[in-house]
């Protein structure tokens, strides 16, 4: 079913992010409106009514401010909040696999099944003693999660018409003009953590959340020389990686949180080498503001061995005058998520 128009909703850790997209003659996208607005506390930590309210009134204060008349909005459940994982079934018709997905997501869900709304996305099928298996990717989201996204939805005033995962979100922006022939590795290095996934042609095939994104970037700097948050932030945004700065200081301080990540990257890689080799990344596509660290496309690229882009989810976007004029106010990494929701057609 073609949805009606609608606004793209990504509520992160530190920000809400918002983006409308109409399609034009020949199916081009337009992107209508865009923006952001910082928030001080993410979503699943909320305390009480009056927190809420306060939440919900950013939202749809952001969307007045946008000019956005739909109240329809299509929105991102983050990686860090859901379970999802590879496993292996039988080769059965979609019909009968419900069930057994049932039934598997109880040995490897940490919390009752009966709580999580369960979701499979087919991967690969393999020949294995004669017989066939499938591997899907079993995605489970906690109910309690989404029952407090719609509540804060619903006290903005608007409408969800779909929730989806970032990572689903975010590979529909990486693969809209073009099918990844090869797997590429996508990292959303956010503030507070960083979703992983792999995907080939338009498909998610894998994704993982990494506990630790860019504020613990900002913390290990004012840790280490004893300084406050916004001096650090602004020494990380400045000087990041990069070694000829500040003799290497700012890099030092950075470097043991970085290697954390990348060895959290590298066993991902390694996993799917071994499980699903047709997949195996042969790039790695950077998305999420604190992808922007001055030195971070090099120490991935030295570090991973692999080719590492940046990509600008605007590039495949026409742009009205007003998401011009709006983005003059902010990172464009950052929008991928609420970009990839606004694309969403059915
Ligand atoms: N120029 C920059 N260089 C490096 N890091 C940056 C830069 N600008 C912002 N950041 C960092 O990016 C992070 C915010 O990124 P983003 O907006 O993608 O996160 P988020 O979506 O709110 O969080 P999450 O994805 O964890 O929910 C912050 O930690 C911020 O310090
Ligand atoms: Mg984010």
């Amino acid at each position: 079913m073609k949805l009606p128009e609608f606004i793209g909703l990504d509520i992160g850790y530190s920000s809400v992010k918002m983006a409308q997209i109409i399609f034009e003659q020949g199916n081009v996208p337009r992107l209508m409106g865009v923006g952001h607005s910082e928030i001080s506390k993410p979503l699943n930590i909320l305390k009480d009514e009056k927190e809420k309210k306060e939440l919900a009134d950013r939202i749809r204060t952001l969307k007045e401010t946008l000019l956005i008349k739909t109240n329809k909005c299509v929105v991102a459940l983050p990686e860090a909040m859901i379970f999802s994982k590879i496993i292996a079934v039988p080769d059965l018709p979609e019909d009968q696999l419900e069930k057994i997905i049932y039934f598997e997501a109880r040995n490897h869900l940490p919390i009752p099944v009966e709580d999580v709304n369960l979701d499979h996305i087919p991967i690969a099928k393999k020949a294995v003693d004669n017989r066939t298996i499938q591997q899907i990717l079993m995605i489970a989201a906690p109910k309690n999660i989404i029952n407090m996204y719609l509540e804060i939805i619903n006290l903005a005033g608007l409408e969800p018409l779909a929730l989806e995962t970032e990572s689903l979100a975010t590979a529909r922006a990486m693969t809209y003009k073009v099918d990844m022939a090869q797997g590429a590795l996508v990292v959303d290095f956010g503030s507070k953590n960083i979703a992983v996934s792999i995907i080939k042609g338009k498909n998610v095939i894998f994704s993982q959340s990494i506990g630790t994104g860019s504020d613990a970037l900002t913390q290990a700097i004012a840790r280490d020389y004893n300084i406050d948050l916004r001096q650090a932030e602004q020494y990380k945004i400045t000087y990041g990686l990069l070694q000829s700065q500040l003799e290497g200081k700012i890099a030092k301080s950075l470097l043991p949180v970085m290697q954390i990540i990348n060895n959290e990257l590298n066993k991902i890689i390694n996993f799917i080498k071994i499980n699903l080799p047709d997949f195996a990344p042969s790039e790695m596509l950077l998305v999420g503001e604190g992808s922007l660290l001055p030195g971070l496309v090099t120490f991935f690229n030295l570090n991973l061995g692999i080719p590492v882009k940046l990509v600008d989810p605007f590039s495949i976007l026409e742009l009205s005058d007003m998401a011009k004029n709006e983005m003059t106010n902010f990172s464009r990494p950052a929008f991928t998520v609420a970009i990839g929701l606004a694309l969403k057609v059915e």
